[in-house]
């Protein structure tokens, strides 16, 4: 913090000097146009006031070029805002290809976060700074909203679905989270932070004490494809009644009916929850759902098993 009274957060991510970029113009367009307008109002009920009883003004008949600056000028400003804050949109919807993929699951009233490396935390998240982080976010029952001041980031959290959010942190130090979305009675308590580290910093704490023992989230996503029974419908390739999963993911998947789907987290967990949903050309709709059987982190672990069986065979990085 740079002093106790601060009109903005930190600027504490790559994105957030250029969120602010935007915004100061924004405010500049918007200042610019209040003092402009209160100018000419006091300034027309000047020149043009009434000065005799007797006074009638000329009629007017319009004013081509001064038509055509009140339609350009705002035009041109509102096309660099859409052209501005279209392209920021598109940096903040994309994470780099080598983030650092972390899980969140949201619920009344806290922050779950799984590394991949198997390490859990609550209402904490400790992150290496200068590194791009991915976070694959859902919610196991309300609507809640991820929001990191310092970062400028901010994304709903929503059940039923992932949704996605990224940042690069530039400086170490301890920033808060909030949930921005109203959520019930403890909404205002659902806050956490976000701990920035050096890398050496961050190695060394994911080999402490939170780390001693953690198995990825890939390993344990395994062993519960076992313990589900999953392996004895997806097998290698030709010989289960299910599709294999070496190399799926990331890459598009061709479905009955002629459509086909990109094989993302979202795909994947719909596929495990709803498995008619999207069924792979050339196989039968015979898998059971494991709605209500398996957990949203149980979810995350299977999603991390079949991305890491992905990798295994060189399937294409998104
Ligand atoms: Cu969770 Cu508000």
């Amino acid at each position: 913090m740079a002093s106790d009274y601060q009109l903005f957060p930190d600027q504490a991510s790559t994105l957030a000097p250029q969120v602010d970029a935007l915004y100061y113009f924004l405010i500049a367009v918007s200042v610019a146009f209040t003092a402009l307008i209160f100018f000419l109002v006091v300034y027309f009920a000047v020149k043009y006031r009434r000065r005799s009883d007797l006074d009638r003004p000329k009629p007017i008949h319009g004013d081509a070029r001064l038509e055509f600056v009140w339609i350009a000028v705002p035009l041109g400003l509102t096309m660099v805002m859409f052209v501005w804050g279209a392209s920021l949109f598109f940096d903040l919807r994309r994470p780099p290809s080598d983030a650092l993929e972390i899980y969140a699951v949201s619920k009344q009233w806290m922050w779950k976060f799984q590394h991949p490396g198997g390490q859990r935390e609550i209402n904490e998240l400790h992150v290496p700074v200068g590194r791009p982080v991915k976070l694959t976010m859902t919610s196991e029952d309300v609507i809640h909203s991820w929001f990191v001041p310092a970062f400028r980031t901010k994304m709903d959290v929503l059940p039923g679905r992932y949704t996605m959010a990224w940042f690069e942190a530039t400086k170490p130090g301890s920033f808060h989270l909030f949930c921005a979305e109203y959520c019930g009675t403890d909404h205002s308590h659902m806050t956490g932070r976000i701990v920035v580290m050096t890398p050496a910093q961050y190695e060394r704490w994911l080999s402490n004490s939170n780390g001693a023992g953690a198995q990825s989230l890939a390993s344990v996503g395994e062993q519960l494809f076992h313990q589900q029974r999953c392996d004895t419908c997806h097998m290698e390739r030709g010989k289960g009644t299910g599709p294999a999963l070496a190399g799926l993911f990331g890459n598009d998947v061709a479905l009955r009916g002629g459509n086909s789907v990109t094989a993302d987290e979202t795909y994947i967990r719909e596929s495990i929850l709803k498995p008619n949903a999207k069924l792979v050309a050339g196989y039968a709709a015979v898998m059971p759902t494991y709605a209500g059987l398996i957990t949203e982190d149980n979810l995350i672990q299977l999603v991390s098993y079949v991305k890491a069986l992905g990798q295994d065979t060189g399937g294409e990085a998104q």
